[in-house]
């Protein structure tokens, strides 16, 4: 039902729209009255028009055809069409001195031909409302009309409004997490990064839905994604919800649990040593092994920090002096390391971040031919033995390194 609310939103998005965006809305909305057709915002800028953050990323909707709609603008020399995808009746397109490529979809409904699976579209060409009730939540499922008669338009056919309002989550019906559970954990990340909780009834809903999951047949590339997102906010309570919200069903039955706030930690502590696309992984390495990690079809180095952790967690062994830590680290991803340290409170794994990683001899191969060595295998060991005493605190000036690398020589000398 849509209320009777009469809200113009165009005050608001023309204040915060950048210019490109400001120019293509303007030049839409001529358009679609000239070509008789309905075009709208929809989804996830209008949530966040109304919450008053920033707007990166705009999906226009036309009601019926939007290829249609684009062969049009094109036809006029206005803009051009990049790609369409048939299937999904949605093309993008690139407006003349704009930088800027949009994503033009029809309306559409869809249906799940298989729970927890990519939906298939049913129909192209819907009514905007049954696109809207379609989607995830309320809070994304209003649009906004770029129609000249009534731009900025609110519509709200959910109750969407009321929900941004009081920052609610709230599924549009029962099916909607059995159809795609990923919703669970978007939602997680709205949780998180908008300060949005559950309805109760959703709440009830989601409960059900993990309670009865029992490893059935969904899309992990999917949740792979969403994992990806809600981790990479590095939020400690998003993953202490990960684990007291039973959340981790969706990618393992057994998880590892630890502190988020220690992951956190260790991830601040550290940050100059990971990538900060790698920061999801770390939160990932401390629930999953990498065995779960197997269904996600990560990248070889992303395995990688998951399998090194199960090594770590299960078998760290006696390391008796510094140059022992030094080679067990050396060859351990920083990310996989900063995960055991959200885990484990481990001095080894702390000295090696903090003092011994980077140690390296002040001499090098060349230094060494100028003292008489020739043979490379030998300058590899030399450099070994400078890098063991020194790390182990036996050695610190260049005399010293000098003076031993003598030492080596003549020992090998006098040994031929
Ligand atoms: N959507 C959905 N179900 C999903 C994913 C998306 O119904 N599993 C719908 C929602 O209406 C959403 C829109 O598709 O608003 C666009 O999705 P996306 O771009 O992934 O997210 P946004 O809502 O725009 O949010 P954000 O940009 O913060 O990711």
């Amino acid at each position: 039902m849509t209320k009777d609310i009469n809200i113009n939103l165009s005050k608001k998005l023309t204040s915060s729209l950048s210019e490109n965006y400001a120019n293509i809305v303007d030049i839409i909305s001529s358009y679609s009255k000239e070509f008789g057709a309905k075009v709208y915002i929809i989804g996830g800028a209008i949530r966040d028009l109304l919450l008053e953050k920033p707007i990166y990323d705009i999906d226009f909707v036309v009601e019926g055809n939007a290829i249609e709609f684009c062969h049009l603008l094109e036809a006029r020399g206005i803009a051009k069409i990049v790609q369409t995808t048939e299937d999904f009746g949605t093309a993008k397109i690139e407006f003349n001195n704009i930088k800027l490529r949009i994503d033009l979809a029809s309306t559409r409904t869809e249906e799940y031909p298989k729970p927890a699976h990519l939906p298939v579209v049913k129909k192209i060409g819907c009514s905007l409302k049954e696109d809207i009730l379609r989607r995830d939540f309320s809070v994304n499922s209003l649009a906004m009309s770029l129609s000249p008669n009534n731009f900025g338009e609110l519509i709200d056919y959910t109750n969407g409004l009321e929900d941004i309002e009081n920052k609610k989550l709230r599924v549009l019906h029962e099916k909607s997490f059995i159809d795609d559970p990923t919703r669970i954990i978007r939602g997680l990340r709205f949780i998180h990064k908008l300060g949005f909780e559950l309805e109760p009834k959703t709440k009830l809903l989601q409960q059900k839905y993990l309670n009865d999951f029992n490893n059935q047949d969904i899309c992990y590339e999917r949740i792979k994604q969403v994992t990806n997102l809600a981790f990479s906010l590095n939020s400690s309570e998003l993953y202490d919800d990960f684990i007291r919200e039973k959340i981790y069903k969706l990618l393992t039955t057994t998880p590892r649990q630890t502190d988020g706030k220690a992951i956190h930690t260790a991830i601040q502590k550290y940050s100059n040593l990971v990538s900060k696309e790698n920061i999801w992984l770390i939160y990932l390495a401390n629930l999953i092994t990498s065995t779960d990690a197997e269904k996600l079809n990560l990248s070889s180095k992303e395995t990688e920090i998951i399998s090194y952790l199960d090594e770590l967690l299960a078998n760290l062994p006696y390391l008796k002096n510094n140059f022992e830590i030094y080679k067990f680290f050396k060859p351990i991803p920083y990310e996989t390391i900063v995960a055991y340290l959200g885990n484990t409170k481990d001095a080894s794994a702390e000295k090696y971040l903090e003092k011994l990683k980077d140690t390296k001899p002040l001499l090098n191969g060349n230094d060494l031919k100028k003292l008489g060595f020739t043979q490379g295998t030998i300058i590899g060991e030399a450099l070994n033995i400078i890098l063991e005493q020194k790390i182990n605190g036996k050695i610190s000036s260049m005399n010293d390194e000098i003076l031993l690398a003598k030492d080596i020589l003549r020992k090998k000398n006098t040994n031929n």
